[in-house]
């Protein structure tokens, strides 16, 4: 088969691939991973690149290579400038290890705590003895190429050949973070002894080699939700071959051992408090509940916080607006890498509903108030801001700086989309809160799990009502709270038991059976 050179810039990096590849192939062959929300089908347009000499503006999952060629991948087609949360609740919570005297003819012994994340592999190297962490990496998860969210990898996995693609593509990553974990702390991966993986049911599905296309249909089944331990010495881990790898129990279909983890690290298992514990993703996940119950669900908010399918929208990297207030006359904006804004993420999106809500240039049904009441009420500055897309209202944000870019808005469309996506979560909470009988004075905490959590400003968030009304004050950051309870189970016997009963004991709501789910939605439409 004819192999071509391909170049990509501004990385000046080539590399030769075989005729009829295509360009996102090249990409990730050269170690550069794009956006692929919709999984290489060419409907989301977020993986554009630019081909030489002329600039022509191609999709590089559907950019079939059949001659040598020159492509610059601007920075919001890429992936890797997300940042990635790597802190959690390290050293906050109790553990007692004792997983260490398995090994005890070993000198130095060290463990391996993996959240395998859609989006993120987050790996921690502990001390066995002393359950401490001695270094932490993080990467994104090269399966990214294959489909960003867990639907599409499933559809990806189809045959054998294809699902062994994904398994391959994380322990590759999971064994270049253990290799750089390793040389940070000057040990050898022959002292790493045991693993603990933790992550939704898809992750750890694929990481088992365990069959997942029933999780693509309903009733949505995991084909396994009980504990593993393999062998290392028969796993591609590269790990002591005398070791263990332990992977966590999953709660359903949708709901994995990352949110056993999560809650097991926050404690919410044995507070008195009623708590909501919400991680906010393509795929959010919810647990209500105290000491005496638990209900966890699953909800479908699409990637609308991930920057897709709003216009201007892309992941937290340079250029993406991340925050949006109101001073005055003047729009303020905070912008990733302090550069000029070329996109808004998540945060950001949220902060500027907020600030369209205060304004009344939107109403609660999320409808841009009429331009002659707008040009009335609002003064010049901020007026001036209210634009057209495509016959319908927008927002400018950012203006083009030249020509050649476009400026930084939001259309009626992409507020629909943002509606959709938080009606979505407010939904699953509202369902759990029927099951508790509460309301949303009764909830006495919330904590915000994961990479997006951290970033989301808890009024922007109330004033949208992605939250229950409740006082800014009881909302708390867990960071990476998955990450920290995968090393409580990694090196303590009783937290590796207390996982396998709280997967068993949290119980999971489908919320779409539900028989208010409609009117739920609907009224959660609502900002
Ligand atoms: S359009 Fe290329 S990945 Fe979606």
């Amino acid at each position: 088969m004819k192999h071509f050179n391909v170049i990509l810039k501004p990385d000046g990096k080539q590399v030769s691939i075989h005729e009829g590849a295509t360009l996102l192939d090249a990409a990730a062959q050269a170690g550069i991973i794009l956006n692929t929300v919709c999984g290489g089908r060419g409907t989301c347009g977020k993986c554009l690149a630019y081909l030489e000499p002329d600039a022509t503006q191609v999709l590089a999952c559907q950019c079939r290579i059949g001659s040598d060629l020159t492509a610059t991948i601007p920075p919001e087609s890429r992936f890797f400038e997300q940042r990635i949360l790597t802190e959690g609740l390290d050293g906050r919570h109790e553990i007692q290890p004792d997983i260490y005297r398995d090994y005890s003819q070993a000198e130095a012994i060290c463990g391996l705590a993996v959240d395998l994340g859609t989006t993120t592999v987050v790996a921690k190297l502990i001390d066995m003895r002393t359950g401490r962490g001695l270094a932490t990496e993080a990467a994104l998860n090269p399966q990214t190429r294959f489909g960003d969210d867990v639907v599409s990898r499933i559809a990806y996995a189809e045959t054998g050949e294809k699902a062994a693609d994904l398994h391959k593509a994380v322990v590759g990553c999971i064994n270049d973070l253990t290799g750089k974990l390793c040389r940070t702390a000057a040990v050898s991966s022959k002292d790493i002894y045991e693993a603990c993986i933790v992550g939704n049911t898809t992750m750890s599905h694929i990481f088992l080699e365990l069959p997942v296309a029933q999780l693509g249909r309903a009733p949505y089944e995991a084909f396994s939700l009980e504990a593993h331990d393999l062998s290392a010495g028969d796993s591609p881990l590269q790990i002591n071959s005398a070791g263990n790898i332990h992977t966590v129990e999953n709660i359903a279909g949708f709901v994995g051992s990352d949110t056993v983890a999560v809650v097991l690290a926050t404690g919410m298992d044995c507070a008195e408090e009623t708590t909501l514990i919400v991680d906010v993703g393509t795929n959010g996940e919810i647990v209500l509940g105290a000491k005496d119950k638990l209900y966890a669900a699953s909800c479908a908010a699409g990637p609308a916080f991930e920057g897709a399918r709003i216009t201007c929208g892309s992941r937290a990297a340079d250029g993406a607006i991340e925050a949006v207030v109101a001073i005055g006359d003047e729009i303020d904006l905070d912008v990733i890498g302090n550069s000029a804004p070329r996109s808004i993420c998540g945060s950001g999106l949220i902060d500027a509903l907020a600030v369209l809500l205060d304004l009344g240039i939107i109403d609660r049904t999320g409808r841009f108030t009429e331009r002659l009441e707008l040009k009335e009420k609002l003064p010049d500055p901020i007026f001036s801001r209210i634009i057209e897309y495509q016959g319908q209202p927008a927002f400018s944000l950012a203006a083009a700086e030249n020509a050649n870019e476009r400026p930084v808005f939001l259309s009626q469309k992409d507020i629909r989309e943002s509606q959709l996506a938080k009606a979505a979560i407010r939904a699953g909470i509202r369902l759990l809160q029927q099951k508790m009988g509460i309301e949303d004075r009764d909830i006495e905490r919330i904590l915000l799990a994961g990479a997006f959590g951290n970033y989301i400003n808890p009024r922007s968030a109330l004033r949208i009502g992605l939250l229950p009304e409740v006082g800014a004050e009881r909302i708390h950051f867990v960071g990476n709270a998955a990450s920290a309870g995968a090393q409580m189970i990694l090196v303590c016997r009783r937290s590796r038991n207390q996982a396998g009963e709280l997967a068993r004991k949290i119980e999971y709501v489908e919320t779409a059976h539900q028989g208010s789910f409609q009117d739920v939605f609907a009224d959660s439409l609502l900002f």
